[in-house]
């Protein structure tokens, strides 16, 4: 109800009640929720992430990533590559124009190892130093803050070929190295840094499941994979990931952040995970998954150790954390962003006949949980997050770092402007955050995935998500702002989270 409707109703008797509602809503300026209802400094943004759209895949002295092999093979969803995708590589001023006129306070995106250090270790490109330079210049100059994430997915193959990338321990050394480059390079201007973008689903989908690179699986989780052990490896990989976070922060925290000043932390996949029926089974296998998703790197991050749930049932299978690296993992973070798009239904596995039960004796992380999975939207899974966070790990400071709802496209170049569905979508999302805020939860930023529709790791072309279309079919890939882009840089002028359909505070 807004103020102005109040003071126009005829007032029967004179009536203290009326006057405490009108005062109350006078006092709020309204019902509509603003921007100005978040916390002082929050922060809103849009996302995207290097491979998926830079482009200049062989130009300037990059040399190709694992996603780059994987793609020329033609694996990806449907076939298509990267090498050109947005072509932000050649674009990068005319996005950063974007997202001033669109008002964005800050940009998420990531800087691609191979074109930064293209042997994996070693020389720094000077091509690919100047690029980031230029692209962080630019957004400064905009006023615009660089919220960087230093390893997204796109290991250098020579990594991959030579110790199996995240699978060998090596792995840690290289990557705080690169890291340090990104830090000694970039850190005067970039105040935030994500060390790692979900490191509880690259395992998942490269050595669990073998749909991405460097698709590896055993059966009966996965069936096309060369090698690999499903039961095993995506416990290596994600402790070789959690290390690796881990000497990453310490050396930032030891040479770099008193002088930079910056923050620090690594972005998890926050899906929620909710029992497909009230029964206590389900119930208990909806918990045991958010454990084995959430808990895998939130309980190290927090105790030091993995969730006590995971050690008895994983066994001898989970590696175990060595004292030493206990006080360099604990603590490990400033703030905690979280990706978060669907809620998973699961049901118990322990309901399946005696064939599936004998495979989850060994199993993997993914099917720990549940054998039948169902994916839904619904903003209170957000809410359930970030309460989760509060009341397990501690609250947290979380950035909400992707948040976003996928148009279908039936042809590749087709354009569409008018993306209501995804203002209504995000709309709501802002809602369930605007609560769990006043709930006490300490989320200090939000940012929509994606800036710009490029390349889906899950999709190819087939799903687009940006709040601004690219036309792919364009050699110049012409940008178009979609109706969403229009709504939300409204919001962040100011405006109405709904302006068509005024929010009622609770
Ligand atoms: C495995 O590969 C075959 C042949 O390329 C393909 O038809 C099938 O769909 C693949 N199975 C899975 C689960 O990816
Ligand atoms: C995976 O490793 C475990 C533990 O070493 C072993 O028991 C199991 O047989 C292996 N599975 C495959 C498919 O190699
Ligand atoms: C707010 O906190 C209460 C009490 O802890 C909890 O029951 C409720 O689910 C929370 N709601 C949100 C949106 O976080």
């Amino acid at each position: 109800m807004a103020a102005g409707e109040l003071a126009g109703m005829r007032v029967p008797v004179p009536s203290v009640v009326f006057f405490l509602l009108l005062l109350a809503a006078a006092a709020r300026g309204g019902s509509a929720l603003t921007r100005r209802d978040f916390p002082e400094g929050f922060v809103f943004g849009a996302g995207t992430s290097a491979f998926q759209v830079e482009g200049a895949a062989a130009e300037d002295g990059r040399k190709p990533s694992i996603w780059d092999t994987f793609t020329h093979q033609g694996y990806s969803t449907d076939g298509s590559t990267a090498d050109v995708s947005a072509d932000q590589y050649h674009h990068y001023k005319e996005d950063v124009k974007l997202m001033y006129d669109m008002s964005l306070d800050a940009y998420r995106f990531s800087i691609s190892w191979p074109r930064l250090v293209p042997d994996g270790r070693g020389e720094i490109n000077p091509k690919g130093l100047e690029y980031y330079n230029n692209l962080i210049d630019e957004l400064i100059m905009h006023g615009i803050q660089p919220h960087v994430t230093i390893y997204h997915f796109d290991l250098p193959q020579v990594l991959q070929d030579e110790y199996g990338g995240i699978l060998g321990p090596r792995f840690i050394e290289d990557y705080t190295d690169y890291a340090e480059v990104c830090f000694k390079n970039f850190g005067d201007r970039v105040k935030h840094w994500v060390t790692l973008n979900e490191p509880n689903i690259e395992p998942i989908g490269g050595c669990d499941c073998g749909y991405q690179p460097p698709q590896r699986c055993s059966y009966p989780f996965g069936t096309n994979c060369t090698g690999g052990n499903s039961s095993t490896e995506p416990y290596i990989a994600a402790h070789h990931l959690l290390l690796a976070h881990a000497s990453a922060v310490s050396l930032y925290r030891q040479k770099y952040q008193a002088s930079q000043g910056g923050q620090i932390g690594l972005t998890l996949m926050g899906w929620w995970y909710e029992p497909k029926t009230d029964t206590p089974e389900d119930a208990a296998a909806a918990m045991r998954m958010n454990e084995f998703q959430i808990g895998w790197f939130m309980h190290p991050l927090v105790h030091g150790n993995y969730p006590p749930l995971m050690r008895s049932r994983v066994g001898a299978r989970l590696p175990s954390i060595a004292a030493s690296d206990l006080e360099k993992i604990r603590g490990s973070f400033d703030f905690i962003g979280i990706n978060h798009y669907f809620v998973v239904r699961v049901q118990s596995s322990d309901a399946n006949d005696q064939r599936l039960r004998d495979y989850f004796v060994d199993a993997d992380p993914f099917e720990e949980g549940f054998d039948e999975v169902h994916f839904e939207y619904h903003p209170w899974a957000l809410g359930k997050v970030l309460h989760h966070l509060k009341l397990k790990y501690g609250n947290p400071t979380v950035m909400i770092h992707e948040n976003g709802d996928p148009d279908w496209p039936e042809a590749p170049g087709k354009i569409d402007y008018d993306d209501g569905f995804r203002s209504e979508f995000l709309q709501s999302y802002l809602e369930a955050l605007y609560l769990s805020i006043r709930n006490g939860s300490d989320a200090r930023g939000y940012f929509v995935w994606s800036l710009l529709d490029g390349f889906e790791f899950l999709f190819g072309y087939g799903a687009r998500f940006g709040l601004c279309g690219v036309d792919f079919a364009a050699a110049a890939r012409t940008r178009y702002a979609r109706s969403s882009a229009r709504w939300y840089s409204g919001f962040l002028r100011g405006g109405e989270l709904r302006p068509e359909k005024p929010y009622v505070s609770l």
